[in-house]
């Protein structure tokens, strides 16, 4: 268990994570989001005690990480991948954090294993792609077989079967019973691997809760309707209390409809339904649309109608081309 009581960091004039108050549970899996620059990074590595709290107070296991005696053992963490002596083998990397936690050096040979990377263990990490140095840290999180896990991105670099390999070790580690804590911005991976998510926006807690009910308290769910006579439905629909909108493509949309009940209703009037499917917004979207406020490094897309040639001026479509309208302003949408 990892519990924050009104975590704050401040870094100058800038507040990076703002009073955060949650408890990190055993048994799940639970996604930590927030836009970039949140402060989510910030959190973890107070959590290890790499950075220290202007204000408030984070638990491991109701003590804090400078009175683990075994730190390891207690919680295993992947927060930067290439923290890494890069003159030193995989497996020599992993021998001195294994030494100086107590850990026998058959344990060594065993994550390399479980990781995927034995054939390199006596290879130096210098060398190692970016997915290789996310397992190797991995590995190191894994080496002490700790109680909790917290990883920073784990899937960024990894290849699809490791974005696999790690949901599934990810949840074979929960349903151990071990608490594990993972930020990702990637949602849909998130979505099919968390069970509870904490959101952030602007270092100040958005959401605590449980991935079902977060999508469906942050997101629109809807009826689709597509019909060769959508006037008539519509009329079916009105006179029933429901208020279709019309879709870009012509096709009706109904909020929070049943789709068992306009089915019945179409088939008692004949109208014949080409489509009538229940729409579940995804994580993206509720994630969108709760931390909307709170982003604070916007991209800015081409104006519509305007192609960019590779290295050219914008074009518009059969017209003469045009000074980059937009290609001045990226830069304020770039991390200042
Ligand atoms: N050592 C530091 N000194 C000054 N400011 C910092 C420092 N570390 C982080 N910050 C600032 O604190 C804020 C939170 O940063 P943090 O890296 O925790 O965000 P994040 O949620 O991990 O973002 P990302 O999704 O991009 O990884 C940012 O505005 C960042 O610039
Ligand atoms: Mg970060």
């Amino acid at each position: 268990m990892i519990e924050l009581r009104d975590l704050t960091k401040r870094y100058g004039a800038k507040t990076a994570v703002d009073g955060l108050s949650f408890t990190v549970r055993p048994g799940m899996v639970t996604g930590f989001l927030g836009p970039n620059g949140a402060g989510k990074s910030t959190t973890m590595r107070m959590v290890l005690g790499l950075d220290a709290p202007t204000r408030g107070d984070v638990r491991i296991e109701g003590k804090h990480y400078a009175e683990l005696k075994e730190p390891l053992n207690s919680i295993g963490a992947l927060l930067e991948a290439k923290g890494v002596h890069g003159g030193r083998s995989a497996y020599n990397h992993l021998l001195c954090l294994a030494q100086s936690n107590g850990i026998p050096e058959r344990r060594v040979g065993e994550v390399l294993e479980m990781v995927g990377l034995r054939d390199v263990a006596r290879k130096r990490p210098k060398g190692f792609s970016l997915g290789m140095g996310q397992r190797l840290g991995i590995a190191g999180a894994l080496l002490g077989d700790p109680r909790i896990l917290m990883f920073d991105e784990p899937v960024n670099g990894l290849d699809p079967e490791g974005i696999h390999w790690i949901r599934t070790l990810m949840q074979h580690l929960a349903r151990e019973g071990r608490t594990v804590f993972v930020s990702s911005h990637l949602m849909s991976e998130m979505a099919q691997t968390a069970e509870h998510l904490v959101v952030i926006g602007q270092g100040k807690l958005l959401a605590d809760t449980s991935m079902s009910q977060f999508i469906a308290e942050n997101s629109r769910t809807h009826v689709r309707i597509r019909t060769p006579e959508p006037e008539r439905m519509r009329d079916a629909l009105f006179a029933e209390g429901l208020r279709p909108v019309t879709a870009e493509d012509g096709a009706l949309e109904v909020d929070g409809g049943d789709a068992a009940r306009i089915g019945e209703l179409a088939a008692a009037q004949r109208i014949v339904l080409h489509e009538l499917s229940p729409q579940q917004a995804s994580l993206e979207e509720a994630f969108m649309r709760l931390t909307a406020q709170s982003v604070e490094y916007h991209g800015h897309a081409p104006p519509v109608g305007t192609q960019v040639p590779p290295g050219g001026a914008a074009v518009p479509p059969g017209g003469t081309p045009t000074p980059p309208a937009w290609g001045e302003s990226w830069k304020k949408g770039g991390r200042e």
